[in-house]
Formats: C-alpha cells, structure tokens, sequence
C-alpha cells in the first residue's frame, strides 16, 4: 500500500463502461479525489469506452458535472476539476463487435506518447456481466493484455458469475488472458476504512487479541442493513437477491476477515492464505441445516422515515411474483480449534429499520460468583466494530453506578472516528483504483475466495430451490421476518440492533 503522498505508478485508466452509473458515481469522483490529495500519477490518463455518442469535450462535461456532484468533501477547486478532466478521454465502440478494438489500441499508443505511460494499462469492466466475456476475449485477441510492454491490469466489478459454475467460466475466460496477479476482483467493502481496521484492532492490540476465540467470546454477529429499497436496480437485484449481491462477498469477507488467523506478515498472500481458510473451515449447510439455520425474507409495503414506502413486489423493474429475497439471516459455525462452538450469525437486508454495517463481539460471562450471584443476569461484554455510516468501536462492559453502595450498570467506551465534522473517511474506490495503480492486491478477492464463498451459497441456493418461500414476510422499516429474532432465540441470544 503507498504511504500518503507517495507518487504511484503512471498508467492509462480503460473504462469499459465509462458512461455508466458506476464509473460516474464512483470512478470519476474517486480519481478527482485522488489527484486533490496528491496521490494521482501525474502520467495518467483515462479512457472511457461506451457506446453513445459523444466527444471529448461532451464527455468531459459529463464527468466534471458528476464529480462536482458526487465527490465527498475536499480541498478542491473548480480548475482542479478542470484539470484532472482534461487528461479524460473518449471512445466510442461497440463491445459486441470487434472492430473497434484494433482503433482502440492504436488509440492506447497514442496516448502512450502523449503521457509517457510506458504501455501501463488497466483495464477496467465497469459493464454488465454479460459482457465481461466478450471484452477480455476481444482486447486479448488484440495484443493488448501483452505485458512486454508495460503492466497490464483487469479490474472486475461484481457479480463475479452467479454460481460457482459460471464463476468458473467467467475466471477460465479471465485465465486465457491474465494470469491470477494481474486480476483484480473487486469487492468494495474491502475498500472502506474500517474493515482494514478489522485486523489491526485484532492484531495490534494486546487487550483484544489473547480473548479472540472460543475461551472467552460467546458469539459474533455480523449486520448489514439498509433502509434503501432496489432504487434503479431492480432488473440486476431481481435476478440477484440477498444471498448473491451481499452474502457470498460482502458478509463472508467480513466473517473471514473478524474470524483468520493472524498472518505471518502483512504480505498480499500471507493475508489471502489466512482468509481462505476461514472459508475451508466453514461448517457445510445440508438441506436439512439450511432449513433450521437459515431464513430468507422479503419486504413488504411499510414505513421508513415516516414515510411509507411500497413492497418489494411492487418495485421497478421487479417481477409481480417475485421470490427473490431481499433478507438473509444465518448461523454460521467455523469447525476450528479457534472457533469450535462459538456460533456467528450474519444477516442483510432492505428496506431494514436502519442503515448500519457492524460486528458485535459478544463476550462470554463471568463464573456465577460476586456480581452474578448477586445481581442477576449483568449486561454481557461486548465489543462493537462499526463499520458505516458510523466508523468507529465501543465497548460496552459494568461498572458501578456512581453513588449507589452496589448498583451495578452497563456503561459504554466509544470511540468515533467520523463523527468531527470534516473527518471524511476516503471512499472506497479511492483506495482500491489506487491499490489497482501500485499493483498491491490484497483489498480484492482472489480466485480461491470467491470459488470456496460460492460453494458454501451453492448449497442455501440449491436448498432454497426446493421450497416456494411464503413471500412478502417482513414490513419494510423492521428487523427483518420473526425466523430471524426466532433464529438467534433459540440459542438464548438476541441481536443487537442499536
Ligand atoms: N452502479 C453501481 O452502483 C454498481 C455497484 C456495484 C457493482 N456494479 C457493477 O458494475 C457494473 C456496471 O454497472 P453500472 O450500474 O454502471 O451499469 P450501467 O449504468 O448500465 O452502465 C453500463 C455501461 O455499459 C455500456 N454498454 C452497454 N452495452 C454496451 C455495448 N454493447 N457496447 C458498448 N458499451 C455498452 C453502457 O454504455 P452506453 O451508456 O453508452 O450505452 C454503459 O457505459 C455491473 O457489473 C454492476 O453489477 C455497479
């Protein structure tokens, strides 16, 4: 990872898909931010290839107008913007056709010349998945992804396959092109601030780590919550759901990343090697499991913000009948000598009672003598990693309330590191396009992640298949079905939901 400041390393950034929602809500910001924290190369240029009609001035208006609009907060100025527009570019192909793929490498060289980019590329597939194929096929058959001259570099947005059987395809393709360290999965989670956190409030602190395993945590549970609907994305989400857009790669990076060993150094592989194994050690779900240890839910129509919203069913670009879930929620068991008996639940969801990302850490208790005897059921330790909005840790623990003789009560350490106002945590494609720039993968998924996170969803898919699932099940604007209160009950737990 390049120290702040650091110059990284002069490239031409290819967007396939720079018209798109994703390259203007999160590529062109993030690159603008880059270069007002001085972190941009200063021999870079970037290339936007879509399909629509427009030239290098109406492309760069467009990108200008979508970082004045979704950029965070920052030192930068109007002739920033102006600046960092002028080395965009545009072109226009078709992706389904192979023509324009020889133009567009002359293009490339053009470029070269102009920015002394030494034929450093990434290319970056901000497209459909359906395309992904046929891009990597047509730019391989091309000579662009020979690595004589200068690095050549794939980043892949997710969903990578839908399957462990198209996931398969899809890395084979990728394979006859690239080999594994010129690939870049990205799963943008890994780019935000606090899950780096994860491993150093693990691994660098002495009052934490010797607790981390099954001698002294009761339970972990990891939530993902939204309130947002599908908003524009019901044609992908429909065909997606809980289990495939956040379940087999945002919630299990979390679990891997809360539940590895610590590595033998900070290394790309060393960290990959430990995460993976998490997933090995992971309890396989049978039919009969995923009966009993998973629940699926779907929003109905509700109230969030004082304001109702519709059902699920009722969304654009959402099937009438549709039993996409919009919810998950699991018990998860890894059968190692770390974690053996200590359950994690997981869950995600819509349309939930609130937005948040965070792990809760749930201490086991005291032998029942003193306090316990005496006062009942205390409040359990807990440790809580907040990942977003809100980035930051509590610790929740008993002490005496002040004044009583012996009243005991739970108080809270919290610590925020986003709530100043001006503390803005960079976004996560910051980090990660940047990553992309030094040649630094261990923010995105290698092949073995995704092929072992499919296998373990493979089986609740195939599971849920069997059975019409009694949809909708939850009002939007609640935790959830009851199966999930019902789910974590049974064991004599609760989530905490604050
Ligand atoms: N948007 C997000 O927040 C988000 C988040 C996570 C992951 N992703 C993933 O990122 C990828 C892109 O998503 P998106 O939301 O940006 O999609 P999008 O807004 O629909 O953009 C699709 C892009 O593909 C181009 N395109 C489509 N067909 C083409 C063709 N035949 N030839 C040339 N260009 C073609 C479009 O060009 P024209 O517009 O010029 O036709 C446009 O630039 C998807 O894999 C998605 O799953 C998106």
């Amino acid at each position: 990872m390049p120290e702040e400041g650091e110059i990284t390393i002069r490239c031409i950034l290819v967007i396939f898909g720079g018209t798109g929602d994703l390259a203007h809500r999160k590529i062109y910001p993030a690159i603008y931010n880059l270069y007002v924290s001085g972190k941009l190369p200063e021999n870079f240029a970037l290339v936007a290839v879509g399909r629509r009609d427009f030239n290098n001035e109406g492309f760069r208006e467009a990108a200008a107008e979508s970082i004045k609009h979704y950029s965070r907060e920052n030192k930068g100025t109007p002739d920033d913007i102006v600046h960092v527009v002028s080395s965009f570019y545009y072109f226009q192909i078709d992706f389904t056709k192979g023509e324009g793929y020889g133009q567009l490498k002359e293009f490339l060289e053009t470029l070269d010349s102009r920015y002394q980019t030494m034929g450093n590329r990434i290319f970056y597939l901000a497209v459909a998945p359906e395309f992904f194929e046929t891009i990597v096929t047509h730019i391989a058959a091309n000579g662009m992804t020979d690595q004589a001259t200068g690095f050549k570099r794939v980043v892949i947005e997710k969903p990578f396959g839908r399957d462990l059987v198209t996931a398969r395809k899809l890395n084979d393709v990728l394979m006859s092109a690239f080999s594994e360290d010129q690939i870049y999965r990205i799963d943008h989670y890994l780019g935000k601030e606090m899950l780096q956190n994860i491993m150093v409030i693990r691994f660098a602190n002495t009052m934490f780590e010797p607790l981390w395993n099954n001698k002294y945590i009761d339970h972990i549970q990891i939530t993902s919550s939204e309130t947002a609907g599908v908003e524009n994305r019901g044609g992908y989400y429909d065909n997606a759901g809980a289990l495939r857009d956040m379940l087999q790669n945002h919630m299990l990076q979390l679990l891997m990343l809360t539940a590895m060993e610590p590595p033998v150094s900070l290394n790309t592989h060393s960290i990959r090697d430990e995460k993976v194994k998490v997933l090995k050690a992971l309890s396989p779900l049978d039919k009969e499991s995923v009966s009993t240890n998973v629940v699926r839910g779907q929003y109905g129509e509700g109230i969030i913000n004082n304001r109702k919203v519709p059902g699920y069913r009722s969304e654009n670009r959402i099937q009438p009948d549709s039993d996409t879930e919009t919810f998950i929620a699991l018990k998860v068991n890894i059968d190692n000598f770390r974690w053996a008996g200590v359950p994690f639940y997981l869950r995600t969801g819509k349309r939930l009672a609130e937005k948040c990302t965070k792990i809760v850490v749930q201490f086991l208790r005291l032998p029942a003598i003193l306090y316990y005897k005496d006062y009942g059921n205390l409040d359990p330790n807990r440790l809580i990693i907040e990942i977003q909005p809100r980035e930051g840790v509590k610790i929740k623990f008993n002490g005496k309330k002040p004044g009583s003789k012996d009243e005991i009560i739970p108080v809270e350490m919290d610590f925020c590191q986003n709530c100043e106002i001006g503390a803005v945590s960079p976004d996560a494609y910051e980090r990660l396009l940047l990553d992309v720039m030094c040649g630094d993968s261990t923010l995105f998924t290698r092949w073995d992640e995704v092929e072992y996170a499919w296998q373990f969803v493979d089986n609740i898919s195939e599971a849920w298949s069997a059975q019409k699932p009694a949809f909708p099940n939850y009002a939007a604007g609640t935790w959830g079905p009851p199966e999930s209160d019902e789910l974590i009950g049974r064991d004599g737990r609760n989530w905490v939901n604050y």
